[in-house]
């Protein structure tokens, strides 16, 4: 299978779930905890000893994602700190032997499959719990100033093999997985570090309609257009790129913008600083209108919950996805000026206006004089017609349209479909 048949779905799909779940939801200061306060293996093991998710009912989730509009998720088979969500062989560090006692990963694959959902797995290159990982001086590694660990040496090859042994398992043992996730490449820890070429090809082997992100070379600081055989698509990271992404020949290339919802990927009961359901709507349009994705994180809870805010604003964007959804599925860029008024995505012979400023009179639409032959409010099909106001005669290349003259009938975007010839 080719890479443009590879991605077909995805970039037909446009909007999926991330999943950030692991320990770190019971300090619930984000994944990034055991780094960012140097906690030893040692410290952290009351979290493992106590992780037991009894709210954890993932066929919740899949309606949740569904109910959003969003059409594939990516959950955290394993993150930094090395714990592992899955039955795995290889490590005794895992959800089965927690008080938890189940295979979160199976239950998660199957629940969101149900709901007819692509499921994805999120692996973490760098591995904060396996011996064999560099520690000291490491740019991340919770023990990197620690003394103790100083001059220890660190059997590389160990963690190589261990790395390439669970992303085997992950990709035998549960069916058809349609992402696979890694993160992420940092200085010297990048491509053949972890023996890139081998794993992309064990990957293909073993699931040859997979795609694939672009991290096994790619840092997790923004965006990167690399493209070459380590990767089906790029991952700019809480930020969707001004003009999108292309190649050295300016060509459009595949891309996912991954973004929290809050500030923290992982769970964190402090931070309040929830992004509104606007704002997720019209990054979404965003997205889609410079041909990318949105993948939106949810941090679940401790006990296995997605957090009540982030539900609530998955609603809004829900209703708004369940009249709109067909301005952006199967959608990509449009060839046209960017409009004062908002944004514009295309599917075949249609355009989608999506209207954020409807302005006071007219609104004008560039380049598409004589050019349009039904004009219609998506969310209700209900007819919006040509107007030719006097004033128009000066701008004899423009058409417009004439919107209802209050506020718009949909703050969060209006989206007008026009119908070309
Ligand atoms: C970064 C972070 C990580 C998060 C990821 C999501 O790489 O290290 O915590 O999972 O971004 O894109």
């Amino acid at each position: 299978m080719d890479q443009k048949q590879r991605l077909k779905w995805f970039q037909e799909a446009r909007f999926g779930m991330f999943i950030h779940w692991g320990l770190y939801a019971i300090p619930a200061r984000g994944e990034w905890v055991r780094s960012q306060e140097r906690i030893s293996v040692e410290d952290y093991q009351q979290y493992f000893d106590e992780f037991n998710p009894v709210d954890y009912d993932p066929a919740e989730w899949a309606r949740i994602a569904k109910d959003a509009g969003m059409k594939y998720a990516v959950m955290t088979a394993k993150h930094h700190d090395g714990f592992c969500l899955f039955d795995s062989q290889l490590t005794d560090y895992k959800a089965t032997n927690t008080p938890a006692k189940r295979d979160l990963v199976k239950e998660y694959v199957e629940a969101f499959r149900a709901e007819g959902l692509k499921v994805g797995f999120y692996y973490s290159l760098l591995d904060w719990h396996h011996p064999d990982y560099p520690h000291y001086g490491d740019n991340f590694h919770p023990m990197r100033e620690n003394i103790k660990f100083k001059g220890k040496k660190h059997k590389f090859e160990r963690y190589q093999d261990y790395l390439h042994g669970q992303v085997r398992e992950l990709l035998t043992n549960y069916g058809k997985i349609n992402i696979i996730w890694f993160d992420f490449s940092y200085d010297k820890m990048s491509g053949e570090k972890w023996r890139a070429k081998q794993l992309v090809k064990m990957v293909r082997e073993l699931q040859p309609h997979i795609i694939m992100d672009n991290r096994l070379v790619a840092g997790h600081e923004g965006p990167s257009t690399q493209q070459e055989q380590l990767g089906d698509f790029s991952t700019p990271e809480q930020q969707i790129p001004p003009a999108g992404l292309v190649d050295k020949q300016g060509k459009s290339v595949p891309w996912e913008a991954c973004m929290t919802m809050n500030n923290h990927w992982g769970y964190c009961a402090n931070d309040d600083e929830w992004k509104d359901s606007q704002q997720v709507v019209r990054g979404l349009v965003e997205c889609v209108s410079k041909n990318g994705n949105m993948l939106m994180n949810v941090g679940p809870t401790a006990k296995g919950e997605i957090p009540m805010e982030s539900q609530e604003i998955l609603e809004e964007v829900g209703d708004w996805m369940h009249e709109n959804g067909e301005s952006i599925y199967g959608c990509a860029a449009v060839k046209l000026p960017k409009p004062e008024w908002g944004r514009y995505t295309q599917k075949g012979n249609k355009l989608y206006a999506h209207i954020y400023d409807r302005g006071i009179g007219g609104l004008v639409l560039q380049g598409l004089k004589k050019k349009l032959v039904k004009i219609r409010l998506l969310s209700d099909g209900s007819e919006i017609t040509k107007a030719s106001p006097w004033y128009s005669e000066k701008y004899k290349g423009l058409q417009f349209i004439m919107l209802p003259s209050g506020p718009l009938v949909d703050d969060f975007d209006t989206v007008v479909e026009l119908t070309l010839e």
